[in-house]
């Protein structure tokens, strides 16, 4: 069975087995049913990397439905399933006036992944709304819900990725939104000039979404035209004595300081600075606008686009001093 559609890279790879499910009880069926199988959880495909056939059946989470759960003068209480597109979910509520989630507009994947990695963009990130999430135990199909405290968000970070890894299927997420004043953030970078082209000083919530998505089209490429995973990498995150060694050797590379103690250097930088900007390697190659986004130009493997990043890396490693950790997960 063909992954090739099932994820973002459009990296040709095969499943032993594949099958969709779309419902909670559906799912819970089929973990029970295929007990001693190996299973392979496949969301919205958007953060990975295929190096190989998956000899596993893979279970593909297709579970939708949005839903207003609670709400009072301020607030909603808003449930999605985990296989609705993140995108056209953040237009739904905002199409319904309700902020929180506009500058994390056209983020690839599902709603069910959004958790895992706590995704971000422009100065918010999944964490700052969510309330909740319900998952199925693999192991015996016991209904979980996970609340905020429980998921040790961090940068692109949460107990998904660690202690629980591989152990959960996420199958809803409940976010809390502002029905009115709403919490406008256009202090990342680019959004306020990209408001000020259209002489925007006051931004609805759909004018800051309109922003972010122009301000994304013009740098990431478009996964429907363009395979990608999105960053390929982290931002890595340097203790400060250790970064302020090498900014003595590299002034103008750029950071930002994140707490007394830490600093965070874009990899973007460092992977453009090291000359790989929109290179093409055959197939695989960094893309032209963000040298943080790994591309296949069409029939790149996993392998030919993971041997790319490994150079990146060990480039970093030499030039800088920096060691840059994959975002994106090798399978
Ligand atoms: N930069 C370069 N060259 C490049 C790319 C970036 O010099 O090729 C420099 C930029 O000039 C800027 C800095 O690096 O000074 C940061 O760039 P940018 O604002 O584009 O953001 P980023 O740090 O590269 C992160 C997220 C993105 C998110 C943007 C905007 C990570 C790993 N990536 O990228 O998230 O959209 O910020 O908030 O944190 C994703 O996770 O898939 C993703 C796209």
């Amino acid at each position: 069975y063909s992954l090739k559609k099932y994820n973002t890279f459009g990296i040709e790879a095969k499943a032993k087995q594949f099958i969709a499910v779309h419902s909670v009880e559906e799912l819970k069926l089929v973990l029970e049913q295929n007990r001693t199988q190996k299973k392979f959880i496949l969301g919205g495909g958007s953060n990975m990397l295929l190096t190989k056939d998956i000899d596993a059946l893979v279970i593909h989470i297709d579970i939708k439905g949005i839903k207003i759960i609670a709400e009072d003068e301020n607030y909603v209480w808003v449930e999605s399933q985990a296989g609705e597109n993140w995108h056209e979910f953040v237009l739904y509520t905002i199409d319904h006036n309700f902020g929180g989630l506009e500058n994390m507009s056209l983020i690839p994947g599902n709603v069910g992944t959004t958790p895992v990695q706590n995704i971000g963009a422009y100065g918010t990130e999944i964490k700052d709304t969510f309330i909740s999430c319900q998952a199925v135990s693999i192991e015996n199909q016991a209904i979980k819900t996970f609340i905020k405290e429980d998921c040790n968000f961090g940068y692109r970070e949460s107990i998904f990725k660690n202690e629980v890894k591989d152990q959960y299927i996420i199958t809803s997420v409940i976010y809390k939104l502002t029905k009115k004043n709403h919490k406008i953030n256009t202090s990342y970078g680019d959004i306020s000039t990209e408001l000020a082209k259209y002489n925007i000083s006051n931004p609805t919530l759909k004018e800051v979404s309109n922003a972010v998505i122009a301000i994304r089209k013009s740098k990431l490429p478009d996964p429907k035209e363009l395979g990608n995973s999105g960053s390929f990498f982290k931002n890595p995150i340097l203790k400060k004595a250790d970064f302020e060694k090498i900014h003595q050797r590299f002034p103008e590379m750029k950071y930002y300081v994140i707490s007394e103690t830490e600093v965070k250097v874009p990899a973007g930088w460092l992977i453009e600075q090291a000359g790989f900007k929109g290179k093409r390697f055959g197939d695989a190659g960094i893309h032209k606008n963000q040298a943080l986004v790994l591309v296949n130009y069409g029939n790149a493997t996993g392998q030919e686009i993971l041997n790319v990043s490994r150079d990146i890396q060990e480039t970093i490693l030499k030039k800088f001093g920096i060691h840059i950790d994959a975002e994106v997960n090798v399978i």
